[in-house]
This record gives C-alpha cells, sequence and structure tokens, in this order.
C-alpha cells in the first residue's frame, strides 16, 4: 500500500523542465501556490509505476505575465485564456520513495533511479501523507540503541535518526553561533553513545562544560592543574599527567626553539641529538633489548630531561684545546637561551603536567595505563565505568592547547594504527572548540602548524584505522579547511556571521545551496542536519539532553542585581600568584 494516494485533481501543478536533480514545477491555481512553503517537500509522478520521486521546495515565484489585450476581437479564442501570471516552484529532488522492495513495503531510497518526465503530476507532501512518509523514514533504523538527535521540525512525531556508522566514519561537524546548541547536541549524541554497551570516544572539553555529563558510560577525566602537582600517584581519580616524552620531536621544537633566533638550527640538532642518547640511556639502562635497535626520536620512551639540560649545559660552556690554549666549543654559548626556556617551562606550574608529574610516569610501563584510560572502550577498561571519556583540559594554558590536545590525538590515532585490524575497537574524537587548536590560519609558535598535520592526517585516513572525527566550533571560517572538507556530515545551527555562513554552504550539495538561507534564522536547539548519516536533508529539533552541559555564560544583570558580597579578591591574588585556584569560600 502506497502511502501517498493522490488524485490527479489534487495536484500541485505539472513538471515544465527537468534538469539533473532540479525540477520547475507550475502552478495554475494561485490558491494552491499561496499555501506551499519553502523547504517543505513535493512528491512527483515518477515514470516507473510503484515509485514516488521526493523533492525538497527551494523557490516559489509568482510572475506577471503580458497577456494579450482583452477584448482584442481579432484573437483566437485561445489567446484570451492565457494565464497572466506565471507561478513557478523550483524542487531538489533529494530521494525515491519505493512502494515496494523485495518483502519490504515503502521503502526510501536517497537514489534517484528516474527522473520526472514533462508534465507529471507534482503534490505536496502534507497531513496524513507528511505523517506517514515520516513516519517511514523513522522507522528506517528500526532496531536497537539508535543515533537520534530529536525530531523533524516538519513533524514532530517523526524522530529524526542518524546513520551511527556512517556519521562517525565519514566525520561530521557541528556549527553554530555561540548559544545555539552546539553543546547541547553534542551532549545529545554522547548520551546516544554511552548507551551502548561498548561506546568509545573521547571529548576534548576546553571549558569543563561537559562536566554535569552523569550517566552510565560517561567517565571524566581532567589535564591535570597547578594543584594536583602534589599528588603521589598518577591517574588517580581521573587525573591525567602528559609526561614531557610523550610529546613528538617537532612538538619539542615549536616548544623550545625560537625560530626566529639565529642559533635555532644548532640547537634543534642538539636537542634532538641529547634526547635520543638520553632515550638510549633509559632503554640501556632497563634492558629493552628490542626496543633499543628500532627507536626513533618520536618514540614514546621516557628519559630524563634533566640529563638533557646538564648535556646542553656541558655543550654550552664548553672548552676545548686550541692551537697554543684552550678555545671555545662549536656550541659554545650558542645554547644559552634554549636551555633557559627549557628550565622556564619545566617550573612553569602551569605546565606541571608535563614536566612535574609524579614518579611513576618515569617507569616503562606506564604508558600501557595511559593509553587503556584514553583508548580503552567500556568492555576492555577494569573497572567499566565507561568509553566516552570526557577529557577537561579547561587547565592547559591556552597557548599550549594545540599542541596538548594533539598529543592525545596522535596517541590514539597511533595506537589505532598499531593495532592489528581485527583488534581494533573505533573511537571518536569529539572537537569542540575546534578553532582555538585546528585553526586556518597558523601562527608561527604554539605547536600549531603539528596540530594540524595530525589532524589532517586523522580526517584523511581515520576512516581506515577506525578513528572518527566530530569538529564542533563556533567559527567554522577559522577551522582548518582540509580538515572541515573530510567532514561529511553537517549538523549545522544558527549561524549568523557572513565567512561563517558561506564555509557552511560550500559544505552543501550544490542542489541544497539555497538550505543554507535557513542558517540564521534557525531557533535555539534547531538544526540543520544533512550528509551521508541522514536519509533527509531536513530540519530537526534536537531533543535536550537528560543532564545540560555548564553554558558558562555569566548573568551580568541578574548577578549584580543580588544584593550580597561574593568575591573574596585577596584570594584572588594569592591564586594569581600561586598559580592554583583556591575554592569557593562562601
Ligand atoms: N536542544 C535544545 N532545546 C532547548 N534549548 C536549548 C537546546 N540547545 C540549547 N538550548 C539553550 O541554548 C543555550 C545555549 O546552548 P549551548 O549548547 O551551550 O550553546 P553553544 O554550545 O552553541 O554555545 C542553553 O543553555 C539552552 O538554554
Ligand atoms: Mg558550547
Amino acid at each position: 500500500m502506497s502511502i501517498f494516494k493522490y488524485n490527479d485533481t489534487d495536484a500541485l501543478g505539472r513538471v515544465k523542465s527537468v534538469d539533473t536533480a532540479i525540477v520547475i514545477v507550475q502552478v495554475a491555481d494561485v490558491d494552491r501556490l499561496r499555501k506551499l512553503q519553502v523547504n517543505r517537500l513535493a512528491v512527483l509522478q515518477s515514470s516507473r509505476p510503484g515509485q514516488h520521486l521526493i523533492g525538497i521546495i527551494q523557490k516559489i515565484t509568482r510572475n506577471a505575465v503580458e497577456a494579450k489585450e482583452i477584448g482584442d476581437v481579432e484573437g483566437d479564442e485561445d489567446d484570451l485564456k492565457m494565464p497572466t501570471e506565471l507561478n513557478l516552484v523550483r524542487i531538489t529532488l533529494i530521494g525515491t520513495m519505493v512502494d515496494k522492495l523485495g518483502t519490504q513495503s515503502n521503502v526510501f531510497l536517497r537514489t534517484l533511479e528516474t527522473v520526472p518526465e514533462i508534465d507529471a503530476n507534482c503534490f505536496a507532501v502534507e497531513g496524513e501523507s507528511l505523517t506517514n512518509f515520516m513516519r517511514v523514514i523513522a522507522s528506517i533504523a528500526a532496531d536497537g540503541e539508535k543515533l537520534s538527535l530529536g525530531h523533524y521540525t516538519l513533524d514532530d512525531k517523526a524522530e529524526a535518526f542518524l546513520n551511527g556508522n556512517k556519521f562517525f566514519q565519514r566525520h561530521a561537524i557541528i556549527v553554530g553561533s555561540t548559544g545555539s546548541g552546539k553543546s547541547w547536541t553534542t551532549a545529545r549524541v554522547l548520551e546516544c553513545m554511552a548507551g551502548l554497551p561498548n561506546a568509545n570516544g573521547i571529548v576534548f572539553d576546553i571549558h569543563g562544560e561537559y562536566r554535569p555529563l552523569k550517566a552510565n558510560g560517561i567517565r571524566h577525566l581532567r589535564i591535570a592543574g597547578p594543584k594536583d602537582l602534589d599528588a603521589k600517584s598518577a591517574l588517580k581519580d581521573g587525573v591525567v599527567h602528559l609526561p614531557y616524552w610523550l610529546l613528538a620531536y617537532e612538538a619539542m621544537v615549536s616548544m623550545f626553539v625560537d625560530r626566529s633566533d639565529q642559533n635555532a638550527p644548532n640547537q634543534a640538532m642538539l636537542m634532538s641529538r641529547t634526547i635520543i642518547d638520553a632515550k638510549r640511556d633509559y632503554l640501556t639502562r632497563g634492558k629493552h633489548k628490542e626496543v633499543l635497535d628500532n627507536f626513533t626520536i618520536d618514540s614514546p620512551i621516557p628519559f630524563s630531561i634533566a640529563d638533557v639540560i646538564a648535556r646542553l649545559e656541558e655543550l654550552d660552556s664548553e672548552m676545548i684545546p686550541g692551537a697554543r690554549s684552550e678555545k671555545q666549543g662549536p656550541f659554545h654559548g650558542k645554547l644559552s637561551r634554549l636551555i633557559e626556556r627549557l628550565k622556564n617551562k619545566q617550573t612553569d606550574r602551569r605546565l606541571g603536567f608535563l614536566f612535574q608529574a609524579p614518579k611513576q610516569t618515569m617507569e616503562f610501563d606506564w604508558l600501557d595505563k595511559l593509553v587503556a584510560s584514553l583508548v580503552a572502550g567500556t568492555k576492555d577498561q577494569s573497572d567499566k565505568l565507561g568509553g566516552v571519556k570526557i577529557v577537561d583540559f579547561s587547565e592547559v594554558p591556552s597557548d599550549m592547547l594545540p599542541l596538548i590536545i594533539s598529543l592525545v590525538a596522535k596517541l590514539i590515532f597511533s595506537i589505532q594504527q598499531w593495532t592489528p585490524s581485527e583488534n581494533r575497537h573505533p573511537i571518536a574524537l569529539f572537537c569542540d572548540e575546534a578553532h582555538l587548536y585546528i585553526p586556518e590560519r597558523q601562527s608561527s609558535s604554539g605547536g600549531e602548524s603539528f596540530a594540524i598535520e595530525v589532524f589532517e592526517r586523522i580526517a584523511k585516513e581515520g576512516r581506515k584505522y577506525g578513528v572518527g572525527l566530530v569538529v564542533i566550533s563556533q567559527r567554522p571560517s577559522e577551522v582548518n579547511r582540509t580538515v572541515l572538507s573530510q567532514c561529511n556530515n553537517l549538523v549545522a545551527m544558527r549561524l549568523t556571521n557572513g565567512d561563517d555562513q558561506n564555509v557552511v554552504r560550500r559544505l552543501l550539495p550544490d542542489s541544497l545551496g539555497g538550505f543554507s538561507d535557513l542558517l540564521p534564522v534557525l531557533d535555539t536547539g534547531e538544526a540543520l542536519v544533512v550528509g551521508d548519516a541522514s536519509l533527509l536533508p531536513t530540519r530537526v529539533r534536537i531533543r535536550q539532553p537528560e543532564n545540560k552541559p555548564n553554558s558558562g555564560t555569566v548573568p551580568f544583570w541578574d548577578k549584580w542585581g543580588e544584593d550580597k558580597e561574593v568575591a573574596i579578591l585577596s584570594d584572588s591574588v594569592a591564586s594569581w600568584r600561586k598559580q592554583a585556584i583556591q575554592a569557593a569560600k562562601r
């Protein structure tokens, strides 16, 4: 039984022209035209019986046409009946509804096997047939745990399901101006994931926004801040240290070597040499013969930074025998600035998670524990607490974000690459505020170029290794284009800035270009969802997550309206000096 039961007399109009996926329909009846709305659905007769072509109304025009002067007695009878208006509707075809496919009835396919013929009838999908059609769409992903964002704006009884495989395989972006509902949408996706028994994902939470997300399957981790530096044991209570020896060589160079320094090449070269020596020492002392033969500067092997600094200091002040007396060594005085930077970073409390990690992090096997806590899905964890890991980066200095987040992303990607495919458990990376660490325009410092390299690689090759990206940003125009262009799923919320709209427009298929006109008028919590994972490119009202993220918005006026003391500013000064925030006392 077809869900579309139309009489020819209900027809909106007839097809006037067809161009691949774009159809122009002429509407005779102005009353029918008035009821039409852009972005609603229409159905067209297909040349094949039992098939119906579904399209989205993109443009409605009503034009006056010069008619033959009425009363021209010489005129032909027919000329008097010429329409005085030309009412046209432009429709983008998006798929085919098939009454029967094998044993299934009413199946929606995202392909266009046929195109409508000229003069084919076109009907508006509304009322009961809309409800029935949306039901079909909603029931397609019927079994098991589903990825559902909410409901279609077109029909609030029809759930908007996404294909969870395609959403993560083909990467996704969630964009929207600040306050449009990106974090809530992300929380909603995370909650759907957490319902699965062996979910695996990691959220780069820059402001600690996702702290309130408490559900089975969700685990909270936090990059150590200044007040965690006295911790005796690592990885306790979800506090994560990322010891410096995890940094790749490129990252080290961007952190310690000032490229504008004339001695930069020498500094980079000697840093590389001394680090390799220090890693070799470590391996030799630990008798890790099999690693010794194959390690490189980028291998994740602990080494003593104190030894490196000591060796560099030696070279920096080295005197060698000369012809008559001692003379300065080849690197004398050339490494002072490098040494100074190394020492400064080493004692900076804000970077304590790198340089002042507990002793255990220097143990050879400690990396296994770190990897287990970052990369394992629920079932592979000893405590089975949850595979959706929300990692709070709020205490990482903002200029270090690109370097540190890409360190974690790279670690995950490397582990996936070194895992045989049959043992690989897919993992999704949720990059909130991505413009901060996957920027389009890179500055020379802060490891941005390193971060871009890592994320471009994941965007291009992640699918093969089971690493999915979800890029979340309020400034898509400031996010790296190569990464964006690899994202085949778009969840676009209200977006007001013109540059950002243009970037999103370019990610939409050509035929849906007009869809982007909706971007500035979307309601809070409403999104355009387009891409491989969704059957219908359409407007979705996102369901609220069970636990709401912290919006972090300060209600200025309300706060000013409260008649009480709040701030203890001397504590703030003390915290600033100690580089550690005190817990609030009031
Ligand atoms: N799906 C939704 N339904 C209802 N209200 C929402 C929804 N999503 C967001 N909001 C409202 O908008 C506010 C901002 O949402 P948020 O996700 O923090 O925005 P963003 O991350 O885009 O800056 C929330 O505090 C909430 O009041
Ligand atoms: Mg947000």
